[in-house]
């Protein structure tokens, strides 16, 4: 690398660096919605994953819990995931954190 690149990249850093300390709003503004896109990602990531065993469209037949109830909350939701609820399996490193935020979004919406 010569030096001019070198500076260019100390330069970004710098900028980074400095937008990062005072934009304040960025981390504010972070928490979007639910978008349709992404309630659409969750119920592919349950279709393929969750479906065989919760049933069609979170709607249990009875032999594991109805999604559609569960009101813990999105941490003990990561958790179970994580750590599995026997004979559930862990799915601990099977999702990207998109995957996950779209599956919560899905699991705890209330359409069908
Ligand atoms: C092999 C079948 C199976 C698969 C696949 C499965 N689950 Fe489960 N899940 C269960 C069973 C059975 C329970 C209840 C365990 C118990 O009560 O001991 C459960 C419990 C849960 C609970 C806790 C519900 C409550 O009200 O306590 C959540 C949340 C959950 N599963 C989410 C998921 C998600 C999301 C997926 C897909 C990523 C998934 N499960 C895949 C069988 C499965």
């Amino acid at each position: 690398m010569n030096v001019s690149a070198y500076s260019i990249v100390a330069l970004c850093a710098g900028a980074l660096f400095y937008f990062g300390a005072t934009s304040h709003w960025v981390e504010a503004s972070s928490a979007e919605p639910q978008s349709a896109e992404q309630l659409a990602q969750g119920q592919r990531v349950y279709d393929d994953n969750c479906q065989v065993c919760h049933g069609r469209s979170r709607i249990s037949d009875g032999s594991t819990p109805d999604l559609r109830q569960f009101s813990r909350g999105e941490e003990a939701f990561r958790t179970m995931l994580a750590e599995g609820f026997y004979p559930m399996p862990s799915f601990e490193g099977e999702f990207s954190e998109d995957e996950i935020v779209a599956l919560w979004s899905y699991v705890s919406s209330a359409g069908e």
